[in-house]
């Protein structure tokens, strides 16, 4: 049928994480990111948008090797907070 048609012709995104759900959705509340924030390292949080990442939905480094395998060119969501 038509949805069938479709996916073969748009390959899936998500290819394993959750697949017994309709959609994968993640709700972070913006005072929650900040204290991450201001406790990591480098001042930022990194969401993955590649969906390989092993600590979904942060971003692990997999879209790296993605990247070289495919030539595709994704990378994360860099949430950051400057202030000091
Ligand atoms: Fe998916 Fe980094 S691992 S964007």
């Amino acid at each position: 049928d038509d949805q069938i048609k479709k996916i073969e012709k748009e390959p899936q995104v998500n290819q394993s994480l959750s697949k017994d759900k309709d959609k994968v959705v993640h709700v972070y509340d913006i005072k929650d990111i900040q204290p991450e924030c201001d406790k990591a390292q480098n001042k930022s949080v990194s969401y993955c948008r590649c969906w390989k990442s092993k600590k979904f939905p942060l971003c692990d480094g997999t879209h790296n090797q993605h990247n070289k395998d495919t030539g595709d060119n994704v990378g994360p969501l860099v949430v950051t907070n400057k202030k000091e």
